[in-house]
């Protein structure tokens, strides 16, 4: 099958790649031209595990190439996934801009009938709004199919998702529509469900909405479970034992981040409000979440009163591990309000630091190990779970200036951390 793939964001440049290792032949395209330059010379745009060598294995074979120009990348294109981006609007809304783009050009450019796909996370109605706006433009000069086909990827592990998801969802409006985008994933050997396009619009949001409020109820119950003397860890345990309820997403912290959950929450909260209806326990998730970020601060606090003038240590910056991503994650906020209180910040991050340093305030230093920010700190805060900073050997926390660790990931064994001398915060856990 012949795709183009619009967009090379997370979503776009794994979707595109994903389907021509299965053997289709795709066609990125994207109007970012330093972007599409350095993935044809095989470097990958963001840090993700196996993208870059099955992107060159791909090229290497033919079966994918990158453009900058719309009418090349579509000509021969059975289908054209729009995987641009949503961003968040200032009331919380998706900005559909790109998407109305994408459809414009699509309009323009095409000389053949074509499905299109959003894999776009897109209120629901968005698939018809784009078929509206490619049928106004074509005139009945050819038939154009839509179809909605959200992803369930998670950064980090997305190659690994995109041949092991739990399901991939296909909403549209025909059986000729339905037949050709199974066709297109069945070597993914993945089982789909297929539904009408408004519900597989929700069904993306739902998830994710459902994922965060799984997120801040374990937050919630990480915060009470220090205020009587209950373990978060037996907690989450004892309770994911029920299948019902399930064991992942209880893993207490310091809120979610990332491009996705703080996004689509609140832009489900939009489309609620659009519709008259006020989602409560969703504006509830959001609340819980924003406090929680904050934590880490309000602990240190209890800990050591002013921090004006010390030396604090910030390990782990991106949002979760194995990406270097920092969209949304508390490091912002934390050194932000650090910064604020007149510590001197030395953040460290395997992956993320490069990243860091055109988001976070100019006044954070980056050290270039583990070893080199702690040293000679008043307290070191975790903000990312990084596998080099759970295997880190504890000594290191000797060569603070007075070892005390507040950690947002619970990354250490209480026990371990008080042979070592270190007063240790965590989240949920007894101290
Ligand atoms: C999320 C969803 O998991 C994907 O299914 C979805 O496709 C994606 O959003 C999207 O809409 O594109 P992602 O944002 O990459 O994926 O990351 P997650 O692994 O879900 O983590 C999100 C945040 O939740 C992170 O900050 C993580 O630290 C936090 N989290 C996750 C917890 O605090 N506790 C948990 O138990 C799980």
């Amino acid at each position: 099958m012949k795709i183009a793939v619009i967009g090379t964001g997370y979503v776009g440049l794994v979707t595109g790649v994903s389907l021509s290792e299965i053997g289709h032949d795709v066609v990125c395209i994207d109007v970012n031209k330093e972007k599409i330059k350095k993935m044809r010379q095989g470097i990958s745009p963001i840090y993700e595990p196996g993208l870059s060598e099955m992107m060159m294995k791909n090229s290497a074979a033919k079966r994918l190439s990158f453009t900058n120009d719309h009418r090349t990348g579509m000509q021969q294109a059975d289908v054209i996934y729009i995987a641009v981006g949503t961003p968040e609007d200032p009331d919380g809304s998706a900005d559909l801009s790109f998407v109305d783009e994408a459809s414009k050009n699509i309009a323009e450019c095409i000389d053949h009938n074509v499905i299109v796909v959003t894999k776009s996370t897109v209120p629901v109605g968005t698939n018809h709004r784009i078929k509206e706006i490619i049928n106004s433009r074509l005139m009945g000069r050819f038939t154009v199919e839509v179809v909605s086909n959200p992803e369930f990827l998670k950064e980090g592990s997305a190659i690994y998702d995109s041949f092991h998801g739990d399901r991939i969802v296909i909403g549209a409006e025909n059986e000729h529509a339905f037949g050709v985008i199974e066709q297109i994933n069945q070597p993914f050997n993945i089982p789909i469900f297929k539904t009408d396009i408004k519900s597989a619009e929700m069904i993306k949001y739902a998830s994710n909405a459902f994922l965060a409020t799984k997120i801040s109820f374990i937050n919630e119950i990480s915060n009470i479970c220090e205020l009587v003397g209950a373990n978060i860890e037996s907690v989450s345990v004892g309770m994911g034992l029920d299948q019902r309820i399930g064991s992942q997403f209880l893993k207490a912290g310091i809120g979610y981040g990332g491009s996705c959950f703080p996004k689509d929450t609140k832009a489900l909260i939009q489309i609620a409000g659009n519709v008259e209806y006020e989602f409560e326990l969703l504006k509830g998730v959001v609340n819980v979440n924003k406090m929680q970020q904050g934590i880490l601060i309000r602990k240190l606090k209890e800990c050591v009163s002013d921090i004006s003038g010390k030396k604090i240590a910030v390990l782990g910056l991106s949002f979760k591990p194995n990406t270097d991503d920092l969209r949304e994650s508390a490091s912002i906020l934390i050194t932000e309000e650090l910064i604020k209180q007149g510590a001197l910040v030395m953040a460290y991050d395997p992956i993320a630091m490069e990243n860091a340093k055109s988001i976070l305030n100019p006044l954070v230093c980056y050290a270039s190990s583990i070893e080199e920010a702690v040293e000679n700190s008043e307290a070191a805060l975790i903000i990312t779970d990084w596998d080099e900073i759970k295997n880190v050997d504890l000594t290191v926390f000797a060569k603070m200036k007075n070892p005390l660790v507040i950690d947002g990931r619970n990354c250490f064994s209480i026990n371990e951390m008080a042979k070592n001398k270190v007063e240790y915060r965590s989240i949920g856990r007894p101290f």
